[in-house]
């Protein structure tokens, strides 16, 4: 008996460890995208919608940990996105939405 279950463990583990499935490596963020779904309905591609009032994010002067704030928290018509996205994904959008002002 014991040794049924250890080989049928070994199988398990050689069956989940074998084949050509690709490893499972954490979803490496794209803030494009999360943009894209998430912030483009107000604030458009570019930043500058402006749609139910959102600012022009390109004309934004707000520092990163301010805008991190924002996006957890939300603001006037801004719907907070705190327990919908993650501190890393949230803090990559913060870089993304400042890329979009003047250099
Ligand atoms: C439902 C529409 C809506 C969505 C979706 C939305 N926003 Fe906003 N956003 C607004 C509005 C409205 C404001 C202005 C809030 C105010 O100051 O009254 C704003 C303001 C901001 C500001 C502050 C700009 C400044 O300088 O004051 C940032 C940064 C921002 N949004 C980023 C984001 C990001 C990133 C996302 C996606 C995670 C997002 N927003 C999704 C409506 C939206």
């Amino acid at each position: 008996m014991k040794c049924f279950f250890a080989c049928a463990m070994a199988a398990v583990l050689w069956t989940s460890c074998g084949g050509n499935e690709t490893p499972k490596a954490p979803q490496a963020i794209n803030a494009q995208d999360l943009y894209l779904t998430r912030c483009a309905g107000c604030h458009g591609t570019d930043g500058n919608l402006q749609l139910s009032g959102a600012k022009a994010l390109s004309a934004s002067t707000l520092k990163k940990e301010d805008i991190v704030n924002q996006i957890k928290m939300g603001k006037g018509n801004m719907p907070p996105f705190d327990g919908r996205l993650s501190e890393t994904e949230i803090a990559a959008l913060a870089d993304y939405v400042i890329t979009f002002r003047a250099k």
